[in-house]
């Protein structure tokens, strides 16, 4: 196990992912919450920060029970770090370092074995080492950085000034494997079948005999999330798939069915009804949400109480989620959507909590999924958002509406599998405007509704852009949406990116 000691920089979630692609396991701390126990780490990896060292408010975690025991790669800040508080000197840089640099003068060291000389590395800071420690040992330069990469040999610390994790440092995963295997001796053992059988057992150590419920959605994570939940404990897993009524076309049907014969012991809860009258004449998005969120947490309850003697909690957490809310320096940010499945559920369920996903990534659950023989249909589908439906119809929901916007999403959904595109896209959905235009069909003048059809590439969700899909594809789509759709008479496509629209209307 690698720890990564967070001083705050944007990149550090990236590091965990390709330390984990290396199939090593790691986990993110943040600086000031350093581990007591340090036993189960082989190795430490310190992050960048936006801090220079040399200001009053930088983090300066005590490292004592660090340097000198493991081994140490010290990226950016953390280089600098090491430098500072070791006697030698950091100073603001005269040329801007920012962007790709060629690292020349390599050191034939074990930590650059086979990185060739005037490999592309890519650099983000403002401070520079100006001098290295006394005991420090120069391994490689670039043209602008004399200082780019050093070793304490006798402390086993590297410190490198550019970015390994990031793409654009071209032999970052071998530089990063170097330490981490030749250098510090770990396995490269943690695949997606290991996790899985070692996650079954400690769960099944765990829970023992007790039950457990949990809510599954369709999505990825609290799918993969009850596999492994039902490998352990079969059927004292209890799964409730609760329906809104602002699901896709057949989504609740089809979803519950292909839970059925995974062999989940899983109740469909149809409350479309609670849900659509709730709503009813509300218009406002954050009130819809929060309506949502409310209904949902009641009908939950209810189901949750049919299942008697429930000791568990069982739910899809993912990794990304555990290190915003302990992040270092992430602050609270300005709500911009109340995410209503972010925020936990009344203390009135007085239920532990268990989250096998707790440790991954997005792509990792996926792996593991498919290592657990889930199908890719489940596993390669598109986000879903919780409030569903709700947040795509614009205004004021009605069950007409609802059912008008699930046929042309499905028109839209079907047609992207049917043309190849839907594993392309990162998320796709249609959204019904609160706009009638006039249009002609036949020899009769219409005043419809009009849809938007919004189509995403992106990595987390955080930043989006448009896809540029083919022509012929949305002449085909807008043409059948029209024929097929009574009460719609135009289809438009949303070119904004992510900033500044969001990837929903609402
Ligand atoms: P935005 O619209 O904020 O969406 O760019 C980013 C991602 O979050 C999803 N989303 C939600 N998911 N409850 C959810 O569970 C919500 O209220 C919600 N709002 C947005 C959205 O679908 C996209 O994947």
């Amino acid at each position: 196990n690698v720890l990564i000691l967070d001083f705050g920089s944007q990149y550090t979630q990236l590091i965990a992912r390709r330390v984990r692609e290396l199939n090593i396991f790691c986990e993110i701390k943040p600086y000031n919450a350093l581990p007591a126990d340090l036993s189960q780490y082989k190795a430490v990896i310190l992050s960048g920060s936006p801090f220079s060292v040399r200001s009053e408010d930088a983090p300066h975690p005590d490292l004592s029970q660090i340097r000198g025991h493991k081994p140490i790669l010290a990226v950016c800040y953390g280089a600098q770090y090491i430098a500072h508080f070791s006697g030698g000197n950091v100073a603001p840089s005269n040329t801007r370092e920012y962007g790709r640099a060629k690292l020349a003068h390599i050191a034939p060291d074990p930590f650059f074995k086979g990185v060739p000389e005037n490999t592309q590395v890519w650099m983000s800071h403002s401070d520079t080492i100006k001098t290295l420690p006394a005991h420090a040992e120069l391994l490689a330069s670039t043209h602008d950085v004399a200082n780019a990469a050093f070793k304490i040999q006798e402390e086993d610390i590297y410190g490198i000034q550019f970015h390994p994790e990031v793409y654009h440092t071209k032999e970052g995963k071998r530089i990063l494997e170097n330490f981490l295997v030749t250098i510090a001796g770990l396995e490269q053992t943690w695949t997606p079948d290991a996790f899985a059988e070692t996650t079954v057992a400690e769960l099944r150590e765990k829970i023992g005999n007790d039950k457990v419920i949990l809510g599954l959605s369709g999505g990825v994570d609290s799918t993969v999330a009850a596999v492994l939940l039902h490998q352990a404990i079969g059927k004292h897993l209890h799964c409730i798939f609760v329906n809104n009524g602002l699901l896709r076309k057949n989504e609740f049907q089809e979803v519950l069915d292909q839970y059925e014969h995974m062999g989940l012991n899983v109740k469909g809860v149809d409350a479309s009804k609670l849900f659509l009258d709730a709503l009813k004449g509300e218009a406002d998005p954050e009130k819809k949400r929060k309506i949502i969120g409310r209904i949902f947490i009641d009908v939950f309850d209810d189901e949750a109480h049919k299942v008697e003697d429930a000791k568990w909690l069982g739910q899809g957490t993912i990794y990304p989620d555990v290190i915003e809310s302990v992040s270092a320096t992430g602050g609270p940010s300005a709500t911009i959507k109340s995410h209503h499945n972010v925020g936990g559920l009344p203390d009135y369920m007085k239920l532990k909590v268990v989250e096998p996903l707790k440790m991954l990534f997005k792509d990792e659950v996926r792996r593991v999924g498919a290592s657990l023989g889930i199908p890719d249909e489940r596993l390669g589908r598109h986000p879903f958002p919780g409030p569903g439906l709700a947040i795509r119809i614009l205004g004021d929901i009605t069950p007409e509406k609802v059912e008008i916007l699930q046929e042309v999403d499905h028109v839209f959904i079907k047609g992207l599998v049917d043309w190849g595109l839907y594993d392309q896209i990162w998320q796709a959905g249609a959204i019904l405007l609160p706009v009638q235009s006039v249009g002609v069909m036949g020899d009769e003048r219409t005043y419809e509704k009009c849809v938007a059809l919004r189509a995403v590439e992106s990595t987390d969700g955080m930043t989006a852009d448009w896809v540029h899909l083919p022509y012929e594809f949305m002449q085909k789509i807008s043409n059948d949406i029209i024929n097929k759709v009574p009460g719609v008479n135009r289809v438009v496509y949303d070119i904004s990116s992510k900033p500044p629209a969001t990837i929903e209307w609402e």
